[in-house]
């Protein structure tokens, strides 16, 4: 049985004293979501000592929105996957469509920090996705088969085990535009083919999230589709509501 999994990328947003609220938000209507489901918070680094207090024997898991490709040194305003996991924290979510866009990640770095994630026991979350030009010129399965095949590709069996996968079109991250189910299905099954072709039937245990626009009035229908075990939420993770109400979309 794969996880179910909703995932909350706070990305910019909240003050620490916001996103404690928040997070304690999340706790307080935890219990109305089926225990079948796991939660996941991911807060700017400044807050994640704090959420990691408030979340405590919740059920509910902290992850960060990135680490350092380094384990240690003189990398000015990095933070390591060290000091990260030293928290509690469990996640990391690597690879997201801004980091490579804004921060110019390449699947060189992500190497690095996937090793680090790994080495420092974090599960990365990681991310992939097609722009809106490389959708309507079809590349899509090219350019997340290669996202896929230039990193997770170079995991060992026992590190594929632990990893989250996350599908976010580009072209559906804070447009409100949402790929359909039926699109975000046709994608997922691709990815666990594609993971498939080098760890096997191991693929059929991975979690892979779709984000992009998820809400409470589309997730139910996303997650209906057999390939797809949740979400990756941006937007609507900074309401506790509708982040609790999107985990209430699994009919499965
Ligand atoms: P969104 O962001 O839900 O606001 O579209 C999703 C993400 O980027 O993880």
């Amino acid at each position: 049985m794969r996880k179910k999994i909703v995932a909350g990328n706070w990305k910019m947003n909240t003050t620490p004293v916001e996103g404690v609220e928040l997070a304690k938000n999340v706790v307080a209507g935890r219990g109305e979501v089926c225990s079948c489901v796991d939660f996941i918070v991911c807060p700017p680094f400044t807050h994640l000592s704090e959420v990691v207090k408030v979340t405590r024997g919740s059920g509910i898991a902290v992850g960060a929105q990135n680490c350092a490709a380094e384990a240690k040194g003189a990398y000015t305003g990095e933070v390591s996957a060290q000091m990260i996991a030293s928290l509690g924290v469990e996640y990391v979510i690597l690879g997201h469509s801004e980091r490579r866009e804004y921060y110019g990640e390449t699947s060189k770095t992500l190497n690095a920090k996937m090793e680090q994630a790994y080495a420092n026991g974090l599960t990365p979350i990681y991310c992939v996705g097609e722009k809106l030009d490389e959708r309507e010129a079809g590349k899509h399965f090219d350019v997340v088969k290669a996202q896929l095949e230039e990193v997770v590709y170079n995991l060992t069996e026992e590190q594929f085990a632990k990893l989250v996968v996350a599908y976010e079109p580009v072209w559906a991250i804070g447009t409100g535009k949402t790929a359909t189910a039926e699109q975000a299905q046709e994608i997922h099954a691709f990815i666990r083919e594609v993971l498939r072709a080098r760890f096997g039937a191991k693929a059929d245990d991975t979690a892979i999230l779709y984000g992009g626009s998820c809400k409470p009035s589309n997730a139910a229908e996303i997650f209906a589709k057999a390939d797809v075990d949740g979400g990756l939420i941006g937007g609507a993770a900074l309401k506790a509501e509708d982040f609790l109400a999107i985990g209430k979309g699994f009919s499965k």
